[in-house]
């Protein structure tokens, strides 16, 4: 084994004889696969020599043989470079997010996701500036639970917009509501519970992620009042459910539901998750408040940055019933499930000084003005109005049949419009064909440039002729 200076080059030779082979096979192996990449400038033959205890000659004639193959070129002087070969993919796995669009599709209008182009970049950038002006403490191993001033700021935070019982004590930061998803999951399980609720149609990667956790999801049918709770588990279990803006249908749940999910939770001795996704974003009335207050030691209210900020940002957070407060610590202990501590620091500030608020009212006015125009526009082209409340980032329209809806799915894709169907893109738990069929569309992700083409394009796919 050994290693090429400068390069940070790993090569396995081995020992003994045919090291000159082995060099030109793990050179070619580098280059193949792509850890070598294009354009990189090899040590020269002298030195690499130096260090792989061979002979000069041996080294001049493997680089000779790479460069016969057409791995490797010799560029008068710079040396021997890697060629520009292309590396041989691993093999994919199937994507379960879904990946950014890239410039042939055109137009995105996939849910999930706010208009990335409208990140508040020069805030955050003073935040990340006055975050590394102060102490240095946070830079150390601290609780992974979170610093004390995103928790501080948070617990402020969500009980002034959303109405939640917190103290900072009880509020967990994770990377994302996924991440605080995942390790809820792992604290149900320790605490005996083998199945979880979940909402049907729902975000199918959240069913992912609690089956993994040993939560396999039963369906909680939605119709008008949001989640039916007499399909609750006779037994403990995790309710993982969206209360102010279903998703992706829309509605709000009733308040006689919402009762009845916390008398299911202390009867059963259950969790239920509470994941307020969009809980900001109301554009016809205030939004209702959270669920959590009418029982802080059944409910967890998790939010996210990702639809107020940008999904990369990848900070949510958790305000967690006491008694789940060890074991989920212990859970992110052993996840080493920390965030990264400028990004907190920076969140924090950008939420005392009001930045982040001021934000979120300006992206509001914007996805409502979208929103209005959508609804105009599909009552224009005789297509269906969108269900659900007016609210959040997306919107859902119905198609009547699994088929209609495949088939819209399919000639969007095909006029470089992408969106989801609740059939296509995996919201039923089980698709069958008698399930009805809508459009899953996500008005705020195209940029603001590209909003009027985004409506043209929709709508002249959803014209009725
Ligand atoms: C229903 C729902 N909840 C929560 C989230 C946020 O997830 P995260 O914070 O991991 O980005 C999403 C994002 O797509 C979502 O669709």
């Amino acid at each position: 084994m050994s290693h090429v200076r400068g390069l940070d080059l790993h090569l396995e030779l081995g020992e003994g004889r045919g090291r000159g082979r082995a060099l030109e096979a793990a050179l070619r192996e580098a280059v193949r696969s792509g850890r070598l990449a294009p354009g990189t400038r090899l040590p020269g033959t002298r030195s690499l020599a130096a260090d792989l205890g061979l002979s000069r000659g041996t080294v001049v004639q493997a680089f000779s043989q790479l460069v016969a193959e057409g791995w490797l070129v010799g560029v008068a002087g710079s040396g021997t470079v890697v060629a520009d070969v292309p590396a041989v993919a691993a093999p994919a796995e199937p994507a379960r997010r879904p990946a950014p669009a890239g410039p042939a599709a055109g137009i995105d209008l996939r849910p999930g996701r706010p208009d990335i182009a409208a990140f508040p970049r020069t805030p955050w950038a003073s935040a990340v500036r006055r975050a590394l002006a102060g102490s240095v403490a946070p830079l150390d191993y601290t609780d992974p639970a979170g610093l004390p001033a995103l928790r501080a700021a948070l617990a402020a935070h969500v009980a002034r917009t959303r109405g939640v019982r917190a103290d900072p004590d009880a509020v967990v930061v994770t990377a994302g509501f996924t991440q605080g998803l995942a390790l809820l999951a792992r604290v149900a399980h320790r605490l005996g519970m083998r199945r979880s609720a979940v909402e049907d149609p729902s975000f199918p990667e959240h069913r992912a992620v609690l089956a993994a956790g040993g939560l396999p999801a039963v369906p909680l049918p939605v119709d008008d009042g949001g989640a039916d709770p007499a399909a609750l588990p006779d037994g403990q279990a995790l309710a993982l459910l969206t209360p102010a803006h279903q998703h992706p249908c829309g509605v709000v749940l009733a308040p006689a539901r919402r009762a009845a999910v916390v008398e299911w939770a202390r009867r059963c001795d259950g969790i239920v998750v509470e994941d307020d996704y969009d809980g900001e974003f109301r554009y016809d009335r205030q939004p209702v408040g959270a669920l959590q207050p009418l029982d802080p030691d059944r409910v967890v209210f998790a939010g996210s940055a990702s639809k107020t900020l940008a999904p990369g940002v990848r900070v949510g957070w958790l305000v967690v019933p006491r008694a789940l407060r060890a074991e989920l610590a212990a859970e992110m202990e052993a996840f080493g499930a920390w965030v990264p501590a400028v990004d907190q620091l920076a969140l924090a500030d950008l939420i005392a000084r009001g930045d982040y608020d001021r934000h979120v009212r300006r992206m509001r006015l914007a996805y409502r003005a979208r929103r209005q125009e959508l609804v105009a526009r599909l009552a224009a082209v005789g297509a269906p109005a969108p269900a659900g409340v007016a609210a959040g980032l997306h919107t859902l329209v119905p198609m009547g049949s699994a088929e209609h809806e495949r088939r819209t799915v399919a000639a969007a894709e095909r006029a470089g419009v992408l969106l989801y169907g609740l059939h296509a893109s995996g919201f039923w738990h089980e698709a069958t064909p008698d399930r009805p069929g809508a459009l899953v569309i996500g008005y705020a992700t195209p940029p603001a440039h590209g909003w009027r083409r985004a409506l043209d394009a929709l709508g002249e796919l959803l014209r009725v002729r």
